[in-house]
């Protein structure tokens, strides 16, 4: 039996999906949240402990107000509607990135939703918005010794397996610290089209492949200290 899995993912491919539709891109960000929910609904039954996604990164202001304006209010919407679904369901659900700049009622959203489902066990998912690892780094060194900044850095789990949609290579500002052993899965299918059997697939190809975090093959490396007081 493997260990609880932290799987990342880059849901990309959501305006392209809309497009080749003929269809606004807000359409396919709409369709992105059911396929993440598809992916919350699967994910418990693959071993997947946590489930890290990138709603809306920080670069991601540069783009047009309307895109930015929809985007924002969708993420409010379903925070609000997928709530007693979570709830009932195990899910735990964490904003992380910056709240600062985001408008209120997604701010109230977000505090409710983490509220509302902080007892959740099967599942945590964690949701960027506004979020950019680079920041994330420089804020951990705020602190002003090397323990406070290990310490601060450690409270963000590290990721086993990044999957990416939309058929781009990249890490994008995303988890760069926790993606440092992490296995790197890269697919065409845009994320309006990811299905559970993609999940699925991603997992199984992911337990195909031999980890050694810097060490020989054999005997198999112990799981990070660090990784085992977040998975207890
Ligand atoms: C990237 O596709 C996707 C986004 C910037 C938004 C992702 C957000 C969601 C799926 C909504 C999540 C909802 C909740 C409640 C967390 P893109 O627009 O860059 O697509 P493209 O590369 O085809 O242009």
């Amino acid at each position: 039996m493997q260990s609880p899995l932290h799987v990342a993912i880059i849901m990309d491919g959501n305006g392209r999906w809309a497009v080749r539709r003929g269809l606004p891109r807000t359409a396919g960000h709409c369709a992105g949240t059911e396929a993440l929910r598809r992916a919350v609904e699967a994910a418990p039954e693959l071993g997947i402990r946590i489930l890290t996604v990138y709603a809306f990164s920080s670069d991601n202001w540069k783009r047009p107000l309307d895109e930015v304006d929809a985007l924002m209010s969708l993420l409010a919407h379903h925070l609000g509607r997928e709530t007693p679904r979570c709830i009932e369901s195990g899910v735990r659900i964490e904003a992380i990135g910056r709240r600062d700049r985001l408008p209120p009622d997604l701010r109230d959203a977000i505090d409710a939703a983490e509220n509302r489902t902080r007892l959740g066990k099967r599942l945590l998912l964690r949701i960027a918005i506004d979020y950019s690892a680079r920041n994330s780094i420089l804020s951990a060194a705020d602190a002003n010794s090397r323990a406070a900044i290990e310490t601060a850095l450690a409270a963000s789990p590290a990721v086993d397996l990044l999957i990416r949609t939309g058929g781009e290579q990249r890490l994008s500002d995303f988890l760069l610290w926790e993606c440092a052993y992490a296995e790197l899965i890269f697919t065409p299918t845009l994320w309006p089209d990811f299905t559970g059997d993609d999940l699925r697939r991603a997992v199984q190809e992911f337990t195909r492949r031999e980890r050694r975090f810097g060490a020989l093959a054999n005997p198999a490396p112990a799981m990070p200290v660090e990784r085992e007081r977040w998975l207890r």
